[in-house]
């Protein structure tokens, strides 16, 4: 069985093929009639056992759009509550001959786990603070949307790095993509590792925004962390809040970007998310044509 289960396992030539495979399923998501029989008889489980708006919508809507099964579980209503391991869990539902598992989970590696016990296809819908691989798909594709290339572009990435693995999919994939990749934010929210990554450490958000292309802000990843160091709030919001005058020294035609869900006034001014710089939306819009080009690639697929 064909995984995703990161995009440190990926080479440049895979992503791309991925990010032209989805630019062509997203002509069918603006059909008026969007269903096609492509992946006709196939069974998709979602196992999402952390929340989820976007990511596990746009995996059921992908799926059903190319005719798969669906069916979603979720930690709260699933035996997991009652004390069931991960692996038991997933054997069980392997047991019933579904095509594809697609696993969110809040420890880093379980999709890999998974992958090593059951016999079907295992997709990564977030790890624990490790990767988010059609996110950073997503968010490749909609910068080659808007920018009409990757390589050579200025990306800086400002927030909780540690703790994201919406950073750390975007720091992979920007990087083998050819970008110059920045980061800033808290020191305490940056890993040491950060160079050895391919990013550059920026000491300012000012430095990192200075002339970029794309501009990423990020959500302090609260539910992964006990830090007594962490910022409040609002110093977060004073200190590496992305506003209007931060903004100004990106790039004139720089675009902004968040992997939702935002915490307006934190980390995004509520202006500036919903103005005409902001392609966040954009990004959820490419979210189901990358999730149809991997179920598609996994099961379907050449
Ligand atoms: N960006 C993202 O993963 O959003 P959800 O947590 O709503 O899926």
């Amino acid at each position: 069985h064909r995984h995703i289960l990161g995009l440190g396992d990926l080479a440049a030539a895979d992503i791309d093929f991925i990010l032209k495979t989805a630019e062509s399923f997203k002509e069918i998501s603006q059909r008026s009639i969007k269903k096609v029989p492509t992946l006709r008889g196939k069974t998709v489980i979602n196992l999402f056992l952390e929340p989820s708006t976007r990511t596990r919508l746009s995996f059921e809507i992908a799926a059903k759009r190319m005719s798969a099964d669906t069916f979603n579980i979720s930690g709260a209503g699933s035996s997991t509550a009652k004390g069931e391991t991960m692996v038991d869990t997933a054997r069980n539902l392997a047991a019933m001959n579904p095509d594809c598992i697609i696993i969110r989970h809040s420890c880093s590696g379980s999709p890999g786990l998974l992958a090593r016990h059951i016999d079907a296809s295992v997709i990564n819908a977030g790890d624990g603070a490790h990767e988010h691989p059609s996110q950073g798909l997503l968010d490749l594709m909609t910068v080659r949307e808007h920018k009409g290339r990757i390589a050579g572009l200025k990306v800086a990435i400002i927030g909780d790095i540690t703790h994201s693995r919406v950073a750390h999919s975007n720091i992979i994939g920007f990087c083998k993509m050819g970008a110059e990749v920045r980061v800033a934010g808290p020191a305490t929210l940056i890993p040491p590792g950060i160079a050895a990554m391919g990013a550059q450490h920026c000491r300012s958000v000012r430095q990192a925004v200075s002339g970029a292309d794309v501009v990423m802000t990020l959500r302090i990843q609260k539910e992964r962390q006990q830090d007594p160091l962490l910022p409040s709030l609002r110093e977060y919001a004073i200190f590496y809040g992305i506003t209007p005058e931060i903004m100004a020294l990106a790039a004139p035609d720089a675009i902004l970007m968040h992997p939702g869900p935002i915490n307006r006034g934190v980390e995004l001014d509520p202006a500036l998310a919903d103005g005409p710089r902001s392609v966040i939306l954009d990004q959820v819009t490419n979210g189901v044509a990358i999730r149809m080009a991997l179920l598609y690639l996994i099961m379907g697929g050449e």
